[in-house]
């Protein structure tokens, strides 16, 4: 609901809803006089419909299609205000729309299709475009057109999208449309050809083309469908870690979103932040080569006991080694129990000497290892734990990531829905832990030996 959203959201909608009116309107005196192909309207019209109807959808939300090599070639085919109306009846009549087609999206999405679209066409016409691109000189209107195209479209969908969900722009840029413009900018090329094609042997040759844009959509489809297995099997892999030790149920998922929430507050870019959060879910992996007993030990560990323990960092590090997708994050894992002044292990790392995202994951893990119930010992308030976390900066933990950890506390919400359900979680193990507790170790750093 367009009420629903943040003012600046709205206010920014509305900007580009009757932006993209008042240009409609200067496109439509501009064409009156033109000639128009109408059965190549109604072509490209139904390809582009069938193309919107399979969409791709994108991890923070928002959605891509194949349609653009069809809107880009009917740019340049037919007079700005058709190439418009290709682009938002495309839209409009795709059967993958919600019904009914909610106000707003409505009026952003015919604004900003209208203003990328509209002027990108007008930018071609303008520049004497023309569909014989033999000399460089020929492909400056076509490129021009293409960087208007783009360049608006992504813009104005990822200041809409920072709005309304109140996030950096540059975090739904990384996330959802950096990767994107390689893409597109492979479709373009489509788009010329069909245009081509279309100019030369009309529609038939056309329907020819339909069949690679079908198989570069399916592409899109895998690398999506890939990206969220892998998200999968990581959060299966981690589940499977922390039902080693029923007490630590859920750690790594916790540590992942604090650790994410520092990184964000650090100013570090969207696609480390993301590894991060890999990274910060397997930090424990190497947990699955340290006997059980080790593990769930209800006291303290001696100390050969402690040194197997130490291991799981290094196993971690060469478990996550062997993931293409995250070897460059091995060292992360392997450094994650290292201190600020040197006193950590394996390597006994000091400083800025220890990777940033190891440091990260320290301050996350021993905040959650501190307000979680353990055999040997109970949970602490989050309040405390954070005290204790001050009082450990620049010892064991990095100062200006415990800034950050600090400056995001308040809005790790810890008593939202989710996390109510943990902190039931953890009264019933702290119910348990009393009633067969041995003895609570003193503890002498923040955390534990066994985060
Ligand atoms: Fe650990």
């Amino acid at each position: 609901m367009l009420k629903d959203l943040p003012y600046k959201a709205r206010i920014f909608i509305l900007l580009v809803f009757c932006s993209g009116c008042i240009l409609a309107l200067n496109l439509f005196r501009l064409s009156i006089d033109t000639p128009i192909n109408w059965g190549g309207f109604l072509l490209f019209l139904i390809l582009t419909v069938l193309s919107d109807s399979l969409p791709v959808s994108l991890p923070r939300g928002g959605q891509v299609t194949v349609s653009f090599a069809l809107v880009f070639a009917s740019i340049l085919l037919f007079p700005p205000f058709v190439a418009v109306l290709v682009a938002i009846l495309g839209d409009l009549l795709s059967s993958k729309r919600e019904r009914p087609y909610p106000l707003h999206k409505y009026l952003f999405n015919s604004g900003q299709l209208i203003l990328s679209v509209g002027l990108a066409a007008l930018t071609y016409h303008l520049l004497n475009g023309r569909l014989e691109p033999v000399f460089m000189m020929d492909l400056l209107p076509i490129m021009t057109a293409l960087l208007v195209d783009v360049g608006i479209n992504i813009g104005l969908v990822t200041i809409v999208m920072a709005l309304a969900q109140e996030v950096s722009p540059w975090a739904i840029w990384a996330t959802n449309f950096r990767w994107m413009i390689p893409n597109l900018m492979a479709l373009a090329p489509l788009g010329v050809l069909i245009a081509l094609v279309f100019r030369s042997t009309g529609g038939f040759g056309v329907l020819l083309f339909f069949v690679p844009l079908l198989i570069a959509r399916h592409s899109f489809q895998s690398y999506m469908d890939m990206r969220q297995s892998f998200l999968d099997t990581i959060q299966s892999l981690a589940a499977a870690i922390d039902a080693k030790d029923p007490y630590t149920r859920g750690h790594s998922e916790r540590v992942a979103r604090y650790a994410v929430a520092i990184a964000r507050e650090m100013k570090r870019p969207e696609d480390q932040v993301e590894q991060l959060q890999y990274i910060a879910v397997l930090h424990d992996a190497g947990k699955i080569g340290i006997p059980e007993a080790i593990l769930n030990k209800p006291g303290s560990l001696d100390r050969d006991e402690f040194a197997q323990m130490q291991h799981h960092a290094a196993i971690g590090a060469e478990i996550v080694a062997n993931v293409k997708m995250l070897a460059s994050g091995a060292d992360i894992v392997r450094h994650h129990h290292e201190k600020w002044d040197g006193k950590g292990y394996p390597d006994g790392l000091v400083g800025a000497a220890i990777p940033l995202g190891s440091r990260i994951i320290a301050v996350a893990d021993a905040f959650d290892a501190m307000t979680s119930d353990r055999p040997y010992r109970p949970a602490r308030a989050p309040e405390a734990a954070l005290e204790e976390i001050k009082g450990c900066s620049g010892r064991q933990f990095d100062p200006g990531v415990v800034k950050a950890f600090i400056n995001v506390y308040p809005s790790l919400n810890l008593s939202n829905k989710a996390e109510q359900k943990t902190l039931a979680e953890a009264a019933a193990a702290r119910e348990e832990v009393a009633s067969h507790r041995q003895k609570v170790p003193i503890e002498h750093e923040c955390g534990d030996d066994r985060i």
